[in-house]
């Protein structure tokens, strides 16, 4: 018989995603100007994306109807303040309908209040790199809540601030090194016209980490004053950090640069958003590659979906606070490698359930093929591909797959 693994009863089933890398046309955006300065390292710009900013009817529908009860999506700070202190109720408006599609379609909305983009404005006055300008997060924070408060499902203050140190520790995405460097500065400063110009994660982290722990406090503070009574919490990039003999003190050093900070200032938040995709090795002297011949995702790291169960009883020993998983998934062009990848993640959620952790839902990332950063459309995270040219979306086998899961609230194992 197959084994049956029954999750409880108010599971969120979940797809995610963010504005830039779906919406299309982010063009007040920090990373538009990065994607189009000369010789940037963006292998593509993001140009039209999935179009998702006109097509949120359709899609959100499409979501529901695939057998999710979850919509994870970001709302644009460079559409809802494009220049400083100028809020735009039109931008506010349009994701309200978002919000007011979700309820229609029986998902509960979770918010994130930033991934990753910034207005140009902010990142010409040094972006996160500059501690004064927490206080400008805050008060968009303040903004969006009080319009869009009331229909919000769970929040999610910022993006993964820590996956810059994250990518400093593990490498895995070579090209956003390269964005910090001094020419890709000047060049993004000059087409802003400002002598200064940082956006994240292509900036200096330990600036940027002391910036966005207050930028967290401030926005949790903004967000509970507003309208609505959600649960608020931070999403962090967590590696399943493993010492191989004699690394143990690798691992600890960076898990304490990379996790610990941060989950310290989460402490006191409703829950933590884990979001996890493969391990990292460490030795003596530092970060192992993989393993020759182990299976590598289409963003150079391991195939290792067990690491989801990992982080998840990280972040819930060390805060002592609920988890919900906000991203968890596989870039491959091969979907059945997806389902597998998923499957196993699953296993290890359900693993920590029976543990008594409290893990209160799961959001694949993500629910589009979409615009993955300085890798361009290469990379296929989605259950959903997209042709870019005609916009027609074509669910995968896994999104039918992970649907049915999460309509039964069940995985047969
Ligand atoms: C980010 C997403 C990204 C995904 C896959 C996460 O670090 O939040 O924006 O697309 O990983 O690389």
């Amino acid at each position: 018989m197959a084994e049956q693994l029954v999750f409880p009863a108010g599971f969120l089933w979940g797809v995610a995603g963010a504005a830039h890398q779906v919406e299309g046309g982010n063009i007040n955006s920090d990373s538009w100007v990065l994607e189009h300065i000369p010789n940037s390292p963006f292998t593509e710009p993001s140009g039209d994306a999935c179009d998702h900013y006109h097509r949120y009817p359709e899609d959100i529908a499409q979501i529901a109807a695939l057998g999710f009860n979850t919509y994870r999506f970001s709302i644009e700070w460079a559409r809802i303040e494009p220049e400083e202190g100028e809020f735009s109720t039109a931008a506010l408006d349009h994701y309200r309908r978002m919000l007011a599609a979700c309820h229609e379609h029986g998902l509960t909305p979770i918010v994130t209040y930033h991934h990753f983009t910034s207005p140009r404005w902010f990142a010409a006055r040094g972006g996160w790199e500059s501690a004064a300008n927490a206080e400008y997060f805050a008060r968009y924070c303040a903004r969006a809540t009080a319009h869009l408060g009331d229909l919000i499902g769970a929040a999610c203050t910022l993006n993964e601030p820590n996956v810059g140190l994250l990518i400093q520790q593990i490498g895995h995405m070579p090209p956003d090194d390269m964005m910090a460097q001094a020419p890709y500065r000047a060049a993004a400063a000059r087409a802003v016209g400002s002598d200064t110009f940082a956006a994240f994660p292509y900036c200096r982290q330990e600036l940027a980490r002391d910036t966005f722990l207050q930028a967290h406090r401030l926005a949790v503070a903004a967000i509970k004053a507003g309208p609505g009574n959600f649960p608020v919490g931070l999403t962090l990039a967590m590696s399943d950090h493993q010492a191989v003999p004699g690394g143990e003190a690798t691992r600890d050093r960076v898990r304490r640069a990379v996790d610990d900070v941060f989950l310290d200032a989460a402490r006191d938040d409703d829950f933590i958003g884990v979001q996890t995709y493969s391990r990292a090795r460490y030795d003596a002297a530092g970060t192992l590659p993989p393993e020759e011949g182990v299976e590598l995702t289409q963003m150079g790291y391991e195939f290792w979906p067990e690491a989801l169960e990992a982080t998840i009883r990280y972040a819930a020993a060390y805060t002592s606070r609920p988890v919900l998983v906000t991203e968890n998934g596989i870039g491959t062009e091969d979907d059945t490698r997806r389902i597998e990848y998923v499957r196993r993640a699953l296993r290890g959620v359900h693993r920590c359930l029976e543990d008594g952790i409290v893990v209160r839902g799961y959001c694949y990332w993500s629910v589009f093929d979409n615009f993955e950063w300085a890798m361009g459309y290469r990379p296929k995270f989605g259950l959903i591909a997209v042709d870019r040219t005609t916009q027609q979306r074509a669910p995968k086998p896994s999104a039918a797959w992970l649907g049915g899961i999460a309509r039964a609230n069940m995985l047969t194992a």
